[in-house]
């Protein structure tokens, strides 16, 4: 039986120790030129030292004029590189593997943040993004490819590509609205194109022993949920990623999709050919329960979001009592603080519904 503490290996690079990563998590931390900030440091260290088998950081945008958060972390300029490096030997350390989220905002990009025109898949009349050129993608490919390799030079075991909750790499997958005619939309096969080419470029140019994951959403944001399915096990079954992060919001929930109804989004999942790739999900997991209920279901290992950032240390927690629970929301400013979420953080969280009392 796989239980939470029995260690990962992945086809590629370092094991993980136990089966629980930290999800990629917007904190605001960073400098206003995307260089790593001290409280983001403190905030991923703490979560290694707490256990988690591996560390992912939040989205980092991998072109200026992709980001979409104030205080997002930059990985699109050699500047970068120093404070990165100094976080990844610290996650090593504490015996952590290590991932960066790789991101471009897409229409969702702040031209306020940026300064520069936000840019779509399409020409987009809602949001007032134009439409990029095929040169264009072209150039969002190799600042995806570049980014991966800074990330590798700074240390990282790994990357993973943000593919879900409709920034840009999930602007192109959009089956409603990406009807480019230049080999990068309409079909299916040529809306997944963008994607499939930075996997295998970031594979050619980071070499074997580099980790690549991908992060999916399963629907909305104008994504087929059948289409989605074939995404993932093809991009496991052909060797392209080393793991797929499913973000499912409620691990438990089903569908919305009625051709897939009776069944939750997981099981849509879980019973796909996998070759040598892992499979995780991030979705409401918080309890040892719950996560040992994931991996009963056939699935590799569990992210942790929100319980992380309520208890640095969720992994020991869940380890030492089987019936430990995330405590529940809201929570005050001084508990969060004591968690090692830096004031930046707390003011960002404070705009989540019911977070922060
Ligand atoms: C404060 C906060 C920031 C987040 N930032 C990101 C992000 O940068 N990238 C991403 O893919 N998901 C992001 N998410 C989604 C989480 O990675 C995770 O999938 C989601 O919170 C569900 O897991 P949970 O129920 O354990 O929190 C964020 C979630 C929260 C709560």
């Amino acid at each position: 039986v796989t239980n939470a503490f029995t260690d990962m290996p992945l086809a590629r690079g370092p094991v993980m120790s136990n089966r629980l990563m930290l999800a990629p998590m917007t904190n605001c931390q960073s400098r206003a030129d995307g260089v790593l900030g001290d409280d983001e440091a403190r905030w991923l260290l703490l979560r290694a030292r707490g256990g988690f088998g591996a560390v992912m950081t939040c989205a980092a945008h991998v072109l200026r004029e992709g980001q979409a958060f104030e205080g997002q972390l930059g990985i699109w300029s050699e500047e970068h590189v120093a404070g990165l490096r100094e976080l990844t030997d610290g996650l090593r350390a504490a015996g952590s593997v290590s991932a960066i989220q790789l991101h471009h905002g897409g229409e969702r990009a702040s031209a306020e943040l940026t300064g520069m025109p936000t840019v779509c898949p399409w020409e987009n009349g809602q949001s007032g993004a134009r439409m990029l050129g095929t040169g264009e993608v072209e150039n969002v490919a190799s600042a995806f490819v570049e980014a991966a390799l800074r990330a590798q030079r700074a240390g990282f075991d790994g990357v993973e590509l943000h593919a879900a909750h409709g920034y840009l790499l999930g602007q192109f997958l959009n089956a409603e609205h990406n009807r480019r005619s230049d080999g990068f939309g309409g079909s299916f096969a040529h809306r997944r194109r963008l994607l499939d080419l930075i996997l295998a470029e970031v594979r050619r140019c980071a070499g074997p022993g580099f980790q690549i994951g991908v992060r999916l959403s399963p629907e909305r944001y104008g994504l087929d949920t059948a289409e989605m399915i074939e995404l993932a096990e093809s991009l496991m079954a052909s060797g392209a990623v080393d793991y797929l992060d499913l973000s499912l919001w409620d691990c438990w929930a089903e569908p919305k999709d009625v051709r897939f109804a009776g069944r939750s989004l997981l099981e849509c999942f879980s019973g796909l050919e996998r070759g040598s790739a892992r499979l995780g999900v991030a979705g409401n997991l918080r309890s040892a329960s719950e996560v040992q209920r994931c991996l009963d279901a056939g699935i590799d290992f569990a992210l942790i979001g929100r319980a992380a950032i309520l208890h640095h240390d969720f992994p020991r927690q869940i380890q030492l009592d089987p019936t430990f629970e995330a405590r529940a929301l809201p929570v005050s400013r001084d508990f969060l603080a004591r968690e090692g979420v830096g004031q930046k953080f707390i003011d960002y969280l404070a705009r989540w519904e019911n977070f922060v009392v």
